[in-house]
């Protein structure tokens, strides 16, 4: 699917997705990336004027939804969200996701955690037949901890890369860390088992493995068709 193909595959699937699951008065959590981008103006367009409280998983999904009109605020101490809508770079038959592609994955993972339904929205693309097929594992780790984790990672067997700016310097989260985009020597045979292994490593601040996460998963063609695929067993609630 080419660069317009799939730009427009991410906007009917999350146009789908806003109309399909957004009532006024829920409380939202935004996620991050150009489909989430994509629901954020449909969202803007269905529900005008701050109708919906939303929490925003990165400084640019924040500065998007404002600059929409869109009521965006600080996460509180006890929020719980109705639903989260985002973005994915893969995602399995599962419904097992890789994300982190824009590097908000830390906000997104936690925000997803607090939503009672999670919705993902991607173009045809994103549909692989086991996590790290196509896309690198973004692993965001504290800046002090970089070098000796990408050496460990490395002996490990893992294709490590340090991700960087389009200005070619490190690449920076919201939270002050970095991302190292880790490829698998084969796809994860046990996304839940590598996700942990990750996290075990001192320094490590979260993976963009999201496992057992998504309730929804919205997937736009290049026809114009929006497939949808659900959870089975359904997440507990
Ligand atoms: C942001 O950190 C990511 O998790 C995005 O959701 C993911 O990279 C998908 O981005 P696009 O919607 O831009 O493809």
């Amino acid at each position: 699917m080419g660069g317009g193909a799939a730009e427009a595959a991410k906007a009917v699937a999350a146009r789908t997705a806003v109309d399909a699951l957004v009532v006024p008065g829920m409380r939202l959590a935004l996620g991050t990336g150009s489909t989430a981008a994509w629901a954020l103006r449909r969202l803007a367009e269905r529900v005008p004027g701050g109708a919906v409280d939303c929490v925003a998983s990165s400084v640019a999904t924040e500065r998007l939804a404002a600059s929409l009109g869109l009521s965006v605020r600080p996460l509180a101490a006890d929020d719980r969200f109705d639903l989260m809508l985002d973005g994915a770079d893969e995602v399995a038959p599962s419904l097992d996701l890789t994300k982190g592609g824009g590097g908000a994955l830390f906000r997104e993972k936690l925000l997803a955690t607090l939503s009672r339904r999670v919705a993902i929205v991607v173009d045809a693309e994103k549909l692989v037949p086991a996590l790290g097929s196509r896309h690198p594992i973004p692993v965001e780790v504290v800046p002090f901890a970089r070098p000796s984790l990408a050496h460990r990672f490395a002996r490990a067997g893992w294709g490590v890369g340090r991700r960087t700016a389009p200005d070619g310097s490190p690449f920076v989260t919201d939270n002050g860390n970095e991302i190292l985009d880790l490829r698998p020597a084969a796809p994860l045979a046990d996304p839940a088992a590598t996700a942990a292994a990750l996290r075990a490593e001192v320094g490590v601040v979260e993976t963009g493995l999201f496992v057992g996460l998504a309730d929804q998963v919205f997937v736009g063609h290049a026809d114009g068709n929006v497939e949808t695929r659900v959870r089975s067993p359904p997440r507990p609630g």
